[in-house]
Order: C-alpha cells, then sequence, then structure tokens
C-alpha cells in the first residue's frame, strides 16, 4: 500500500491499444473500445477507493474524427452509454464522491449527447472525492487557441491588460480551469507519445509507458505506475 501523502492528486490516462487488442483476438475494433470503456470504470473506481481526487482520460482526440463512421459511431454509443448509466446511477455515484466532466470541444458531438452530458455535470455533487474528466473531442492545441482567442477577446475590450496576462491567466481558461496538473501521466500499448494531450498541463507531469494494451490494463498495472511514481524525484527545475 503506497504512502497517501506520496499519490499524485491528478493522473492522465491515454487510454489506448484498443484496436490491437481486439485484432489480436480477430474481434472487429470496436470490441476493443467496449472492453476499455469497461477498464475505464474499473480503473475510475479503483482510483476513487483510493483517494485520487483527480482523473483525466483521454477517450477521443480532435484528431479522431479520421477513423470509419462505423468506429466512431460505436465510440459515441459508449459515451451515450455511460453518460446514461451516470444518470441512472447517481445516488450512487454521489454516495461515492464522484464528479463527471466531460472535457474537450462538445459542440460538434451529437445534440443527444451533449445535453446528457450538461445535465450530468449540473448534478454533480457539490463536492467530491474523485473528478474524472473524460477528454472527448479534445486536443490540447485547439484547448490553447481557445485560451488565447478569450485572452485576446478580453484584451481587445479593454477589461483585461496585456501586462497582466500570466500563467494563471491561461491555466484558468483551460477545460481543466482550477484543477491542480497532471502529476502522472500513464500511456499504455508501447507508445511513447503525448499525442495533443494536456498540451499546456503536462508541463512538469512524469510520464509512465507499458506495454499492456488498454482492453488488458489492471488495477495492478495502476498500482505499478503508482508506485514508481512515489519513487520519483521531482524537482521543478530546482536541484
Ligand atoms: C485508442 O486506441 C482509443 C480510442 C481512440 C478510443 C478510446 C475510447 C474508449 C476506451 C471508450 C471510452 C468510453 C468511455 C465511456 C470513457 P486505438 O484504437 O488507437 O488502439 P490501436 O492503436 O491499437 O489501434
Amino acid at each position: 500500500m503506497i504512502d497517501k501523502s506520496l499519490l499524485p492528486q491528478h493522473v492522465g490516462v491515454i487510454m489506448d491499444g484498443n484496436g490491437r487488442w481486439a485484432k489480436k483476438r480477430g474481434l472487429p475494433r470496436t470490441e476493443g473500445h467496449r472492453r476499455g470503456a469497461e477498464v475505464f470504470r474499473a480503473i475510475s473506481t479503483y482510483a476513487s477507493d483510493i483517494g485520487i481526487p483527480y482523473m483525466t482520460f483521454y477517450a477521443f482526440s480532435t484528431e479522431n474524427w479520421k477513423r470509419p463512421e462505423q468506429e466512431i459511431s460505436v465510440i459515441m454509443d459508449l459515451f451515450r452509454n455511460f453518460l446514461h448509466e451516470a444518470q441512472d446511477r447517481r445516488a450512487e455515484n454521489e454516495e461515492r464522491g464522484f464528479r463527471f466532466r466531460f472535457i474537450g470541444d462538445l459542440t460538434v458531438l451529437p445534440e443527444d449527447i451533449r445535453s446528457l452530458a450538461e445535465y450530468m455535470e449540473q448534478n454533480n455533487p457539490e463536492r467530491g472525492r474523485t473528478t474524472v474528466n473524460v477528454a472527448v473531442n479534445y486536443g490540447g492545441r485547439s484547448e490553447l487557441v481557445r485560451a488565447v482567442r478569450e485572452v485576446a477577446s478580453r484584451v481587445q475590450s479593454g477589461s483585461l491588460a496585456l501586462s497582466d496576462v500570466s500563467e494563471k491567466t491561461v491555466s484558468d481558461l483551460l477545460y481543466t480551469s482550477g484543477q491542480p496538473d497532471p502529476d502522472l501521466i500513464i500511456r499504455p500499448s508501447g507508445e511513447f507519445r503525448l499525442s495533443n494531450f494536456l498540451t499546456w498541463q503536462s508541463a512538469y507531469s512524469e510520464f509512465w509507458f507499458s506495454d499492456v494494451l488498454w482492453p488488458d490494463f489492471t488495477t495492478d498495472d495502476f498500482d505499478r505506475a503508482l508506485e514508481d511514481f512515489a519513487r520519483r524525484n521531482r524537482r521543478f527545475g530546482g536541484i
């Protein structure tokens, strides 16, 4: 059991390897996503059990629209199911202290998903033990462009002085406003990239990589990442 004071406050997870997992079994890629959504549930629950306050899962990037229509449609169905489930299990989630958020540009998502996401966010408990961000149609660069536009608009209207624009100004305009930056980012499936995930927020994140494909990822793998993180010496540019 890891010393609680050494637990990360925020963990980002790139849920990668679903397609390869399915291919290895002769299954359609979408089966990998279905299994991946179950692992998302299991890891979120475990993170809340052990007291991690923030989790961010990369579920669909601004680049994922390039995938076949049928695959996108199944992923959208998985979001839909999750949102319905969040509605049905409101009491249970509240008791557990889950707060769920969708981060990313939701404006282009199917209307029903947008309104379910809005409903979910409005009905989150005031206080919670674990905030789970699901990044959907999310891209770190587009998140920054959105923040830059807002800064420019405030400067132009005179409500913000150029000399007052700080790192905090930018952080406060990101989807993760008010949340700590991720201490740890986990990427399974043997890839060593950030892929436009939490571009600004990851400036001082620790990274943990594994060959395990996301649908095979277990709480034991998560523990390994946490144990490794607990041993890291973080200096944030100091000595
Ligand atoms: C990347 O693996 C995975 C995705 C683009 C989709 C991830 C989505 C889910 C796990 C569903 C999430 C659902 C909820 C409710 C949060 P890949 O397909 O690129 O894998 P590959 O590199 O092996 O092809």
